[in-house]
């Protein structure tokens, strides 16, 4: 095939365009490195199946010759209000990534005949009221909240792929993405995960927020990218989860990554300044991703973070 991939820059868009190269198809990136960096698809300049495309996927986008999949994964994802890259600082572009890029996307894809897949979000449930969440679960988002610069723009982007799905008999999937973390991850994406292994990596102490009960679940970004190549390659139209159901408390995280990398740091407990923004728990139910894809997490936590310290160690300036 002749792939789209917008947001190939990206964390999980280069991750994306490594496996569909892999797997012998032609992919075209697109990126306006608002978020992401050249360095994460520098490897492939050479490639000559890859060809890349400066672009921002808000305005009208365009790409010469038949393209039979789009995988549209542009937006600002970090939800670090510090971050300069996070959301929270980039609401407006965030919205139109999700609204008009996402329009664009679909528009390509209608013209072409193409799969469309859109990327999603576990934020699409808000902060949850069952555990874990279904795909049925509709959510509980704050229109006006903070977050909802990215939930909402995500809810709709979900509408207007369906809208397309019925209307126009577009060929759309969607994935709604849980927690990921492993090697070209955003260190400052604000998410537990990454806070607490740059610590751990420092030799400093762990610093967990409240008591630590709160829950997270984690998954490794090649179980991801092999869920979402599954999905395009399926004939699937309704959205599907794909995450690690392993639900920890962030306490247990600590103390696992503190083992992991063998930190002696100890662990500190402090205020949770941050608990209007940060949902209490997040975990997939995995049942249909089971069930229509016959797809699973295979990498634990301990090998995950093992295959991530390297990229860790090397952006902290370690290695
Ligand atoms: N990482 C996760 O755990 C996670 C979880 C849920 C959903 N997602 C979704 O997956 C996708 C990729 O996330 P990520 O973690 O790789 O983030 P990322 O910031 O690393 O990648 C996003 C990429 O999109 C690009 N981009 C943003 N707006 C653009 C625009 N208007 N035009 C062109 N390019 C644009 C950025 O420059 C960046 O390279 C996002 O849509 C995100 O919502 C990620």
């Amino acid at each position: 095939m002749r792939i789209l991939v917008t947001g190939a820059a990206g964390f999980l868009g280069s991750h994306l365009c490594d496996r569909l190269l892999a797997d012998g198809h032609e992919v075209i990136g697109m990126d306006n490195f608002i978020t992401g960096s050249p360095d994460n698809i520098a490897h492939l300049a050479d490639n000559e199946k890859f060809s890349f495309y400066k672009r921002d996927v808000s305005n009208y986008i365009f790409v010469p010759g038949k393209v039979d999949a789009i995988l549209h994964f542009a937006s600002p994802a970090s939800p670090n209000p510090q971050s300069k890259s996070g959301y929270f600082n980039l609401p407006i572009q965030t919205m139109k990534a999700g609204a008009l890029g996402t329009h664009n996307c679909l528009g390509l894809a209608r013209i072409n005949q193409a799969r469309f897949l859109l990327a999603s979000t576990s934020e699409i449930y808000g902060d949850p009221e069952v555990h874990p969440q279904t795909e049925s679960y509709p959510g509980n988002v704050d229109p006006i909240g903070e977050r909802a610069v990215y939930d909402e723009a995500k809810r709709f982007a979900e509408s207007l792929t369906m809208a397309y799905h019925r209307f126009h008999g577009v060929n759309t999937s969607i994935v709604r993405i849980f927690n990921t973390y492993g090697p070209r991850m955003d260190l400052e994406d604000g998410r537990a995960l990454p806070n607490l292994l740059k610590q751990a990596l420092l030799g400093q102490p762990l610093t967990v927020y409240g008591n630590g009960s709160q829950t997270r679940s984690f998954c490794f970004v090649d179980d991801l990218i092999d869920g979402i190549v599954s999905l395009l390659y399926s004939d699937e139209h309704y959205p599907v989860n794909i995450g690690n159901p392993t639900e920890m408390t962030i306490l247990q995280f600590a103390e696992a990554i503190n083992k992991i990398t063998g930190n002696k740091g100890g662990i500190v407990f402090q205020e949770n300044a941050r608990s209007a923004r940060d949902p209490q728990r997040r975990q997939p139910d995995i049942s249909r991703a089971r069930q229509i894809l016959g797809w699973e997490p295979k990498v634990d936590l301990e090998e995950g973070i093992r295959r991530t310290v390297p990229f860790f160690k090397q952006k902290l300036g370690l290695a």
